[in-house]
């Protein structure tokens, strides 16, 4: 993933400016950090590992008017200064975001191997740079001959010693965005990192390239044909977000859970929006990764008992292998939250290539998810910044009862407040916190909200647990039930109670450790802990039931004080393979 900055102008920035920008997006990565300047013909490179901040004391009050700078998300070369970008190779300084996926064939044939200086993919696209500039001399041809030779994806920002006065950029599959200023252009992997500085800028597409001084940029092809580009004006939406009166943003997002629901409701209610009538479809599928995964698993559910139309969620990195069979009027439904997730989008191109409908759900209005599907509903969550996500799932699974046109809903948000502020789940996180394996179990929807409580958990803890259907256990998992594990189980409706009991009786039959988190009336030793889940009518039991797995998720990375916003190896969008 990682995120790219930079500035290019007439005027000199603190580079503490570039690096507040880039601050906006370590939402894209943030194991290490650092920025170049090009000054009186000389690079100079900044680097540390960990967060954006642990950068400021080494840059102090320096300023530029030639920066670029990168948050990084390790995927080649472990975690260390030597890996952080930017790579300062001969008269060449590069940051990148993408993954280069021949950048072993390059080192052969390119005969780098001891040239190398990092175990960083991304260092390649600096040596490649420096090479042709050095056999060719410094230019957009140049430029583009070493980009040719890269095969993967990848956003590109490059200083060049003996061009102090410009930026070169180019981008395949990775996003860039040239913000216009007064005097000069800055660049950056999201439109977030704009916000009050630029009224206009142009969205690079795959194989454009271009040099920018303080004066203009000249965008080209791959073929270095001179190409003219539109800008576009830039809306400067709301995209501040602060935790307010609360520790860290997400447990300001579970709180704004009810206030989001009760949002994206009235927008529904209020205003029209352009969506496909589902009903005109014979098959329909969804596809995401992670959380919007889980949220398009509780879709099925939903669009399969009101609609009666067949359901099939994908995982989009595996539906990228799988063949298509399904019927020609069919309707491809992408969740993504970021509107930015690699797989999603691939899976996305995949199904459009083939000419089917498709629809996006998004908290990302200005996503390429949005841009590219057929129609676009989005979701009014509200900016989600925490890499855990909360409120936009249980958002986006109040956007399918609205695509399968539910009337009767309305939000109780004090149900949820309550809900959301009571201490219930203060013992059971503790016990989670003490157990050796933790495992959630469910049926149908139910299990679906396991298995989103399983990954919360573990993203939040670092610790392990799984997700099985109740009824599964018998077939070989019950095996590792003992004294020093906790099952938990939800229920949410009497038609799965039998099942449910049951298992819980196999469980404490082996000594595990048993809790129920349930809407329904039980008796007290039925399990070792017992959450209540109220029920109200017109309030779809599945918009909520996830909640109690979010605070036990949340609670639990506080009992081992752990960060809840920024979970170690993880970033909130993952754009790259
Ligand atoms: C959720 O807590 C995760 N951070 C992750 O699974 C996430 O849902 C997934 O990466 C998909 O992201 P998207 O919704 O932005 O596409």
């Amino acid at each position: 993933m990682c995120g790219i900055f930079g500035i290019i102008s007439k005027h000199s920035y603190e580079l503490k400016q570039a690096l507040q920008r880039l601050e906006l997006l370590e939402y894209r990565g943030y194991d290490s950090v650092g920025i170049s300047t090009l000054d009186k013909n000389k690079l100079n490179v900044y680097k540390s590992v960990g967060y954006i901040k642990t950068l400021y004391d080494k840059i102090s009050s320096k300023k530029s008017k030639n920066i670029i700078c990168h948050t990084r998300w390790a995927t080649h070369g472990n975690i260390c200064e030597k890996n952080t970008h930017p790579h300062h190779i001969g008269k060449v300084c590069i940051v990148h975001n993408g993954i280069i996926d021949n950048y072993k064939d390059l080192i052969k044939s390119l005969n780098l191997k001891d040239k190398l200086i990092s175990d960083c993919d991304s260092e390649i696209i600096a040596q490649t740079i420096d090479r042709q500039f050095f056999i060719n001399g410094v230019s957009m041809s140049s430029f583009i001959d070493a980009i040719s030779l890269l095969e993967g994806s990848y956003a590109i920002l490059a200083q060049v010693q003996d061009c102090e006065k410009c930026i070169y950029g180019v981008k395949n599959k990775s996003p860039l965005y040239v913000g216009k200023m007064e005097a000069g252009y800055v660049f950056s992997s999201d439109l977030i990192a704009f916000q009050g500085l630029i009224k206009e800028y142009y969205e690079l597409n795959d194989g454009e390239c271009f040099i920018a001084n303080g004066q203009k940029i000249t965008f080209f092809n791959m073929y270095n044909i001179q190409i003219e580009k539109e800008s576009i004006e830039f809306k400067d939406f709301d995209y501040s977000s602060s935790k307010g009166e609360f520790g860290s943003f997400l447990e300001k997002e579970i709180n704004d859970i009810p206030q989001a629901l009760c949002n994206t409701l009235f927008h529904y209610k209020n205003s029209t929006h352009k969506i496909p009538d589902l009903k005109e479809y014979k098959q329909i599928h969804i596809i995401a990764c992670g959380t919007a995964y889980h949220s398009a698993c509780i879709g099925k559910y939903i669009i399969e008992n009101l609609l009666k139309i067949p359901c099939t969620c994908h995982i989009a990195s595996e539906f990228l292998f799988q063949e298509i069979l399904t019927d020609k009027n069919s309707l491809f439904i992408f969740i993504s939250q970021s509107g930015e997730t690699y797989d999603t989008l691939q899976a996305l191109l995949k199904v459009k290539d083939l000419g089917y409908k498709t629809l996006g759900i998004t908290n990302t209005t200005h996503s390429q998810l949005s841009k590219i599907c057929n129609y676009c509903l989005p979701i009014y969550a509200g900016k989600e910044v925490s890499v855990a996500s909360t409120k936009v799932y249980n958002c986006t699974i109040l956007a399918i009862y609205f695509l399968c046109k539910k009337k009767d809903i309305d939000i109780d948000a004090k149900l949820l407040t309550d809900l959301i502020k009571s201490n219930k789940e203060d013992e059971l996180a503790k016990e989670m916190c003490k157990s050796s394996t933790v495992i959630f179990i469910g049926k149908c929807e139910d299990y679906v909200s396991a298995m989103e409580g399983v990954l919360k958990y573990r993203e939040l803890t670092y610790r392990n647990a799984i997700s099985y259907p109740c009824g599964e256990l018998k077939h070989g998992t019950l095996s590792i039930i003992d004294k020093n594990t906790l099952s938990i189980a939800i229920l949410t409706q009497e038609k799965y109670a039998n099942s449910i009991f049951t298992a819980i009786n196999e469980i404490k039959t082996r000594n595990g450790k048993t809790a129920l988190i349930t809407t329904l009336d039980v008796p007290k030793d039925t399990a070792d802990y017992i959450i209540k889940l109220e029920r109200k009518k017109n309030m779809p039991i599945n918009l909520y039931s996830i909640i109690p797995f979010q605070k036990l998720a949340y609670k639990s990375c506080n009992i081992l004080n752990l960060n809840p916003d920024r979970p170690r190896n993880l970033a909130k969008s993952v754009t790259v393979q």
